[in-house]
């Protein structure tokens, strides 16, 4: 198995990507701190993995408060004895679409607080406990949308490439500690976040005339998490059905 006796924290482990990221990696071995905000979605993950035999806690955490990550890292650390691998993958799309001149302002602060300053405020705390390790792995979930602009999803975009720069930027500053730090980038996949969209519309612009599937953006996760990719570092890997191949 691809992380035996590893601590892995996944933050949105509640729903889509996230639990299925996290049923992967359980099924990989890997002991896992399910966090969410969302209760009754985080408990349901933890009973998927025990009920399938592996190892979860849930600890409910709001990524936008630095004292609720701060204690999901303690009580990982508390529970495990180390964090191995973190997967930053909370994030909203935002009840707002429209363009730029048209976002108010409170929509835009808060797509940017979840998926931007989330994710800055989840490598605060882990990455301390990773330098005193000298070892880990990170992987931060961006989007197509933080490679490519997203019209009437502006706020969304600018918070997916922001995860990209932050990103780039830890893979330089912590590889000295042993750390890796890469980015997924995933075309529309089939979870509830795209529930309310135009799924004809999404489908009909993908060379592959589909939405990604959970599982499938999952199998990138585990790879970028383990040490199959022990030299990747720094990367923004789409998973994307070729949608920004063209
Ligand atoms: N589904 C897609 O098409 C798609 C494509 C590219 C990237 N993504 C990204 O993948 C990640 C997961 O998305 P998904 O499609 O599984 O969505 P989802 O809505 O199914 O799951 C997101 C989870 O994040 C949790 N969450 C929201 N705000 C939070 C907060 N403040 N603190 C902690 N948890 C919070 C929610 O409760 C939910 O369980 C997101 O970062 C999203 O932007 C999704």
């Amino acid at each position: 198995m691809l992380l035996n006796n590893k601590t892995v924290l996944v933050t949105g482990a509640g729903s889509g990507i996230g639990r299925a990221a996290a049923l992967a990696l359980a099924a990989e071995g890997a002991s896992i701190v399910v966090s969410d905000v969302s209760v009754p979605g985080g408990e349901e993950t933890a009973d998927q993995i025990i009920h399938a035999g592996g190892k979860a806690l849930f600890v409910q955490a709001d990524v936008t408060r630095s004292d609720d990550v701060a204690a999901l890292v303690k009580t990982t650390v508390e529970a495990f004895g180390r964090l191995d691998v973190a997967v930053n993958n909370a994030g909203v799309s935002g009840d707002m679409q429209g363009r730029l001149h048209e976002f108010d302002e409170a929509a835009f602060d808060h797509v940017i607080g979840v998926n931007l300053k989330g994710v800055w405020l989840c490598m605060k705390h882990e990455l301390p406990v990773m330098m005193a390790q000298n070892s880990g792995v990170i992987v931060n979930m961006s989007s197509v949308s933080g490679l490519i602009g997203a019209p009437r999803i502006g706020a969304y975009s600018a918070s997916k490439h922001g995860v990209i720069g932050l990103t780039r930027t830890a893979a330089a500053e912590y590889a000295r500690f042993n750390i890796r730090v890469n980015a997924l980038c995933p075309a529309f996949t089939d979870t509830p976040m795209v529930e309310p969209m135009d799924k004809e519309r999404i489908i009909a612009t993908n060379p592959m005339k589909r939405l990604g599937r959970p599982e499938e953006i999952a199998a990138g996760v585990v790879w970028l998490c383990s040490d199959a990719s022990s030299f990747v570092n720094g990367q923004a890997l789409a998973m994307d059905g070729g949608l920004t191949a063209i």
